[in-house]
């Protein structure tokens, strides 16, 4: 009888701790907006709009100030809106936040050497801000698949002095 009553007490916390992890994990999620590496804000775009409302439908550098540039940029099939047409142009050893989306698929946005790597989600926006320490030029590769072009989505950033 009593082992009984404890084989019930063991089942009700075990069914209680599955409950709780995820509740955890729903919590994170939901409430607090959990994102994955590389963004921060927890901001939002409309994938259908970005790209004719709002800051992304004019992506490029904008000055912030001397010391402090931000960068609106689309990952999108197949190329990097700027970075790919022609190369990004950003002064070294100066404050860059990037903010990233994607009107189409995940992408990936990695810079080789830089330190720099996130994932680019549709209706997402990923933020960072980094630093290059010298005039330099860096490749821009997409690290998500991403469709038929996939390899060949690449691009260029030109750190000058
Ligand atoms: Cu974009 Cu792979």
């Amino acid at each position: 009888m009593h082992v009984h009553r404890f084989e019930k007490l063991w089942i009700g916390l075990s069914l209680l701790l599955i409950a709780a992890f995820i509740g955890i994990v729903l919590f994170g999620f939901t409430v607090m907006n959990l994102k994955v590496p590389g963004v921060e804000t927890g901001e939002t775009v409309d994938p259908a709009t970005v790209l004719s409302e709002g800051p992304f439908a004019k992506p490029g550098v904008r000055k912030i100030s001397d010391d402090h540039y931000e960068v609106y940029m689309l990952a999108q099939q197949f190329i990097f809106r700027p970075g790919s047409t022609r190369p990004l142009t950003l002064p070294a050893d100066t404050k860059i936040t990037f903010h990233m989306t994607s009107p189409d698929v995940m992408h990936g946005f990695e810079v080789p050497g830089s330190g720099l790597n996130s994932t680019v989600i549709p209706g997402q926006v990923a933020t960072f801000t980094t630093r290059f320490p010298e005039a330099k030029s860096y490749g821009i590769i997409c690290h998500q698949y991403c469709g038929s072009a996939h390899h060949n989505m690449q691009g260029e950033i030109k750190v000058v002095p």
